[in-house]
């Protein structure tokens, strides 16, 4: 019989439900030492946390996450609120000596950051940050086929996050939702937002980066606050590019926008090395595009992976071969793994000591948005 993990979750919005989702499935699919318990739901209106503790099977509901966090019955807290209140959540449960799953952003800036990996660490409790794009497993392959040295020495590595959502002027900021365009409660961005996953892949792919080099913009000046009714100026970066060196001498360029007209998600990466490249497609995201310049030469070319097999990352685990997961399932598997370890003794990262690391180069963006310089990683 695996063990109960009490979970109390604040926040019923998009990650709300991905996250929900993957503790329901995972022990269906996984064999763990550890099983997920819907405790509590907190969200600020009772009758709507009541309803989704119904859909998703939440036993209990809170409606102030400080109530929460001091329950004795919960053993996790899973912070899916946006970026400003995780830094409070965090240092509380930490505090009150629960396991914590925060959502990325870890936090606002890196300073916050610091402060939230050293309260997890003093207080010696279990933490994870859900940069779940690690958790695909053409992703993981990809990991998997650059620490096998099949790449060599990388040169390159190309990252592009795209949308289109933000384009009308008249779209407000602030509130459910919206809240991303809203400075106060996001941080930044699509730095913060969309990059950091980039950067969380291209650090855990290719190690630390050491400088970099930003423009950002911010193409619509002023919108409707959501929560004043007041027309008030945008303080995020609605796209940011930019330059950076890897501490193996690789370099880098990064995208992202939220102006791309026709593109929802297209988060993509390129990694060019010595010996191979690869490719990877958020929209096609079961398929790992692999070019090994070793192959017979009338032969050679990009071969297209479909990720399905028994023997690759945690397929062996779902269907049968041929038959593809989606989005959903690398929040399965990011369960999965910190259960398999706190089982293990042996954390599943990013733990908020690693995302720190994403927080870092986060801010040398921004930093070098606002300077024109390039800036080094701290
Ligand atoms: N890992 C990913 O791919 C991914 C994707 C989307 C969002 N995120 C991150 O997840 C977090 C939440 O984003 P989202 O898209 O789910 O946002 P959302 O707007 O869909 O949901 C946010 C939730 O927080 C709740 N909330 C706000 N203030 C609260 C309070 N005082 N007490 C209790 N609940 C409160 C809101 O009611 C809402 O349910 C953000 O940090 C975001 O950056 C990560």
């Amino acid at each position: 019989m695996a063990r109960p993990l009490n979970i109390g979750m604040i926040g019923y919005g998009f990650m709300g439900r991905a996250h929900s989702n993957a503790y329901s499935k995972v022990n269906h699919f996984f064999d763990l030492q550890y099983q997920p318990v819907l405790k509590a739901v907190c969200a600020r209106d009772e009758s709507k946390a009541k309803v989704f503790a119904a859909t998703w099977g939440y036993e209990s509901v809170e409606t102030d996450w400080r109530k929460l966090v001091a329950r004795k019955d919960v053993d996790a807290i899973d912070i899916c609120t946006p970026n400003n209140m995780h830094r409070e959540i965090a240092l509380a449960a930490a505090q009150a000596g629960k396991m914590i799953l925060c959502e990325k952003p870890l936090a606002m800036n890196s300073q916050e950051g610091a402060e939230m990996a050293a309260a997890v660490e003093k207080a010696g409790i279990a933490n994870m940050v859900w940069y779940n794009y690690r958790r695909v497993p053409a992703v993981t392959l990809a990991k998997n086929l650059i620490d096998d040295g099949r790449l060599g020495r990388i040169f390159h590595y190309r990252a592009v996050f795209l949308q289109d959502w933000t384009i009308p002027s008249a779209s407000p900021q602030g509130g459910t939702g919206l809240w991303r365009l809203d400075v106060a409660a996001a941080g930044s961005g699509v730095t913060g937002d969309l990059l950091a996953h980039c950067i969380d892949t291209a650090i855990w792919l290719n190690g630390g980066i050491d400088r970099v080099t930003a423009m950002t913009e911010t193409f619509v000046k002023e919108r409707k606050h959501n929560l004043t009714g007041k027309v008030e100026p945008v303080g995020i970066d609605d796209a940011c590019a930019f330059l950076a060196r890897f501490k193996n001498g690789a370099l880098a360029t990064f995208e992202s926008t939220r102006y791309a007209r026709g593109h929802k998600a297209l988060y993509t990466f390129e990694i060019n090395g010595e010996k191979a490249s690869i490719q990877w497609d958020l929209h096609d995201l079961h398929r790992l595009s692999y070019f090994d310049h070793h192959d017979e030469s009338t032969l050679r070319g990009w071969r297209s992976i479909h990720v399905t097999d028994g023997d690759h990352p945690y397929m062996g685990k779902w269907w049968v071969p041929g038959l593809q997961i989606g989005y959903e399932h690398s929040f399965v598997h990011q369960v999965a793994d910190f259960l398999e370890g706190l089982a293990s003794n042996k954390p599943a990262g990013p733990t908020f000591r690693d995302a720190l690391e994403t927080q870092k180069v986060c801010d040398a963006v921004l930093e070098s948005g606002r300077t024109s310089q390039w800036v080094a990683v701290e």
